[in-house]
């Protein structure tokens, strides 16, 4: 089966470049945005041989995951194009839960299968990392090109890191790289319009808190050599993580590893 756009997102304007095989989406997206593309993109794969992760770190994954990157120069300052990652994680876990409806049904009350949202950008299924987002900007000619890559386990998760991950195929969530990528085009289409140059990320803030895991929990994030530990008070309407810290400070957190409950004493020394 071929990857597709959704029919929400090919009326929407949406434009597909797909490959069998490809180092990163993100970089691609990248390159043809220096080259003049002005998007909205989407560029597409089920085996990226060098993917990219955050914090710098190499994103692997076997044939038959997902790597979708979406593409749009747009004119918005980069601490508002920051916030667009937050739609993403949205657009992914409606996707997911639509194609999600068989399994739930066969297993009801499964932890396991309950989708959420960890600051600052990645998808849980349970307590595992099912997905992860990648934010780059960079400007171009005409505005500032904005790529948001979602990484998702479908057929396989990685071994040995740093949080316990999953696949949609160990839920037992029996669907493609094509499939689940054309219901994500059309809701990220959905949520991309609500986030609308940044004017619509008060709705979008709402609804990600409404999905967000450990909130109201003790979190340790670790960013270079510092650890902040405190609780998890909300996200502010900048997208930073905000943290109640043990003398009652409010710390605003832009970026870091997570760590909730008992790895945050734990986990993040
Ligand atoms: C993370 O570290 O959690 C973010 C991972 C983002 C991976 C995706 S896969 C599609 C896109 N292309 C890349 O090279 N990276 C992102």
């Amino acid at each position: 089966m071929p990857f597709t756009l959704g029919p929400s997102a090919a009326s929407a304007g949406y434009r597909l470049v797909a490959f069998n095989q490809i180092g990163s989406t993100n970089a691609e997206a990248v390159a043809r945005a220096r080259d003049g593309e002005r998007g909205p993109v989407w560029f597409v794969t089920s085996e990226q041989t060098a993917g990219r992760g955050r914090r710098h770190r190499a994103w692997i994954a076997p044939r038959g995951n997902l790597a979708s990157s979406i593409l749009e120069v747009m004119n918005v300052a980069p601490a508002v194009a920051a916030t667009l990652g937050f739609a993403g994680g949205l657009a992914l876990e409606a996707a997911l839960r639509a194609l999600s409806v068989e399994a739930i049904s066969r297993s009801p009350a499964s932890d396991e299968l309950k989708f959420s949202l960890k600051w600052p950008n990645d998808v849980l299924a349970g307590q595992r990392k099912l997905a992860g987002i990648l934010l780059e900007a960079e400007p171009v000619g005409g505005g500032l090109a904005v790529v948001v890559g979602i990484g998702t386990n479908v057929v396989a998760a990685p071994d040995g890191t740093p949080a316990p991950a999953t696949s949609l195929r160990t839920l037992g969530i029996d669907v493609s790289a094509e499939a689940l990528f054309s219901a994500l085009s059309d809701s990220w289409a959905e949520f991309r319009n609500i986030w609308d140059h940044g004017r619509g990320f008060a709705h979008i803030r709402r609804m990600w808190l409404q999905c967000a895991t450990g909130l109201g929990q003790a979190v340790a994030i670790k960013s270079g050599g510092t650890l902040i530990e405190g609780i998890f008070e909300t996200l502010d309407e900048q997208g930073c993580m905000v943290v109640r810290t043990a003398g009652g400070r409010m710390v605003p957190i832009t970026a870091g590893d997570v760590y909730f409950g008992s790895a945050a004493s734990a986990g993040a020394r």
